[in-house]
């Protein structure tokens, strides 16, 4: 019992500082799919710190962060940054506020959009109710990797 909770504990802490990335989009940056309907589906937080995985065809599309204002536009002019790298791109969310990305090329009409509100980390939760706790609900490549690190941790610590 003991060594089960010290272990979920370690985890949950290990779990809690890591960054997630979030690939947008269940099928990727496509065109004619609609990123406010895949958001209000999966109800996922972004906190600051997380990263943004966008895969795409970088021949056809591209990812600028732009202003609320040209998001709601389809405007491409003025874009605050190019994301577009090589077509597989990441982008960290460094600031709690409202983000705005969008293909050019007219694709942001069909829906080729996206706005991410990014909040502060929620604070650690208490060890008293550490069973209330729901799991993360999106486990990344890293975080798998990190969560299993952190098991091997509490496992050598409690058995040394
Ligand atoms: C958004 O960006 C455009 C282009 O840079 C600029 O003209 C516009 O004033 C900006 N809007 C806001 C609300 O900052
Ligand atoms: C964004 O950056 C990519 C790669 O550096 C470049 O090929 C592309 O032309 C840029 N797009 C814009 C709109 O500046
Ligand atoms: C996405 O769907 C919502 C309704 O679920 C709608 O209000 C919105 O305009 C759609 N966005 C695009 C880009 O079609």
């Amino acid at each position: 019992m003991a060594i089960t909770a010290v272990t979920v504990m370690v985890i949950l802490e290990c779990a809690a500082a890591a960054e997630q990335l979030h690939k947008v989009g269940s099928r990727g940056w496509i065109p004619d799919y609609n990123y406010t309907d895949w958001l209000n589906q999966r109800h996922e937080h972004f906190y600051v710190g997380d990263w943004l995985l966008f895969v795409f065809d970088k021949h056809s599309y591209n990812v600028l962060e732009v202003n609320e204002t040209n998001y709601e536009s389809c405007n491409d002019q003025g874009f605050i940054k190019n994301i577009t790298r090589g077509g597989r791109d990441v982008v960290q969310l460094t600031e709690a506020r409202p983000y705005y990305f969008l293909s050019s090329g007219g694709y942001c009409w069909g829906g080729m959009k996206v706005a991410i509100n990014v909040e502060d980390l929620a604070p650690a939760p208490a060890p008293a109710s550490t069973k209330n706790v729901s799991p993360p609900n999106i486990l990344s490549r890293q975080m798998i990797v990190l969560i299993a690190f952190c098991v091997a941790m509490a496992w050598f610590v409690l058995f040394l």
